[in-house]
């Protein structure tokens, strides 16, 4: 049975702990629940929304409608040859699995340790961290289609993954599919992924001062540290992590900025099939900073003193003062360095 709940407030649900309420409010445990909750919500003509961990996600002061909260849990493990098949629910946390691998020895996902938000929000924005990405990992998406209202299962390719970016952010098909569960496909051998240059300095110090073998929990804790030594605990000082997409950009823009800012960095990338690209990453977090912006506030939405890519929000202003904030870094970032940042988080998507 569904528990309807009426002018909800939603703000413990966004970790930028922005004031929100919905004019109705249920949570979901299963899949049964979820097409329970969808009919209701159309039977009465009443948009809905999904939310889940709330990590990466920007909610309205007012949101009209049906917010269907996603709490479908389970952790299921099958052993191939050298693999490990882990699925899990779309509402586990994202953290607890990571760490539920690690103690099962399924190995691949380290370097994503203490990512906020939950294991269904995973697939939609291609969570990465220290040179590992989802799409490295993530076997099969399974959902449901609100189209049919039958389960669907996505191949990896099916999801369209690149960076921060997938299927599920596509116009096309955002509104269709609600994420049920995530298959990683792991290993039963640790094979550490140690190119992020900051990482790799970090566990070769840690090496050299005990001596050992480099073991996952080590690596994981390494994440964990270096996270938590830059980046906010939502928990403590409410953020939606990068607030920005670090922006890909043409070289010759990039030989023109480096001309003016000999010091700009950058990251070469990737094509498709592991060619070198003519495109270069440049760090926002740096584009930020040059503005002056880092530990700078507007109407109490600052810049984290620690990571300029980090919108902090401790005073839980509303979404629209977040948004002020967001825009005028925008402004300062494209005047001085011709470069469009685009938003990372991501609004609610209405659905009927
Ligand atoms: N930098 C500055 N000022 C700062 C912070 C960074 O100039 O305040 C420059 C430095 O040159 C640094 C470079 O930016 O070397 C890159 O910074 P960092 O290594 O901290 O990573 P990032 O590019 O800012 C990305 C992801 C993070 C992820 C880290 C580690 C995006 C949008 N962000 O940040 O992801 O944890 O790499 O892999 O791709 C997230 O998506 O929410 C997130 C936190």
């Amino acid at each position: 049975m569904l528990n309807i709940q009426e002018n909800f407030n939603l703000q413990k649900f966004s970790t930028l702990a922005v004031p929100s309420q919905s004019d109705f409010f249920c949570e979901v445990n299963s899949f049964e629940e979820l097409c329970e909750a969808v009919i209701y919500a159309r039977k009465l003509s009443l948009s809905f929304f999904i939310l889940a961990g709330g990590s990466n996600t920007l909610l309205p002061e007012l949101l009209p409608g049906l917010v269907i909260y996603i709490n479908i849990k389970g952790i299921e493990k099958k052993e191939e040859g050298g693999s490990v098949y882990v699925r899990a629910g779309a509402g586990e946390n994202w953290h607890s699995f990571v760490q539920y691998c690690l103690s099962e020895k399924s190995y691949g996902l380290e370097n994503l340790s203490l990512i906020p938000g939950s294991v269904g929000a995973a697939p939609i924005q291609n969570i990465g961290a220290y040179g590992v990405e989802i799409k490295d990992l993530c076997s099969k998406v399974f959902v449901l289609n609100l189209d049919s209202m039958e389960r669907e299962t996505l191949s990896n390719s099916q999801c369209q993954f690149s960076y921060r970016e997938s299927v599920f952010k596509k116009s096309t098909h955002k509104k269709k599919y609600v994420i049920l569960a995530v298959e990683f496909k792991l290993s039963t051998r640790f094979s550490p992924v140690l190119e992020y240059p900051a990482l790799k300095s970090i566990v070769e110090q840690t090496l050299d001062d005990e001596g050992k073998d480099l073991l996952p929990k080590t690596l994981a804790q390494i994440v964990i540290d270096m996270r938590n030594s830059k980046l906010p605990d939502p928990s403590e000082i409410p953020n939606a992590g990068s607030f920005f997409k670090n922006p890909v950009v043409d070289s010759s823009l990039f030989v023109e900025l480096q001309k003016k800012y000999p010091t700009i960095p950058s990251f070469s990338i990737a094509t498709d099939d592991g060619r070198e690209s003519d495109k270069l990453k440049i760090p926002a977090a740096w584009l930020i900073d040059q503005c002056g912006w880092k530990g700078k506030y507007l109407n109490k939405v600052g810049v984290h003193e620690h990571q300029a890519l980090v919108i902090v929000n401790p005073e839980y202003q509303n979404v629209s003062s977040v948004l002020e904030l967001a825009e005028t870094i925008k402004k300062d970032v494209l005047a001085k360095f011709t470069i469009e940042l685009q938003v990372e988080p991501q609004q609610l998507y209405e659905r009927s």
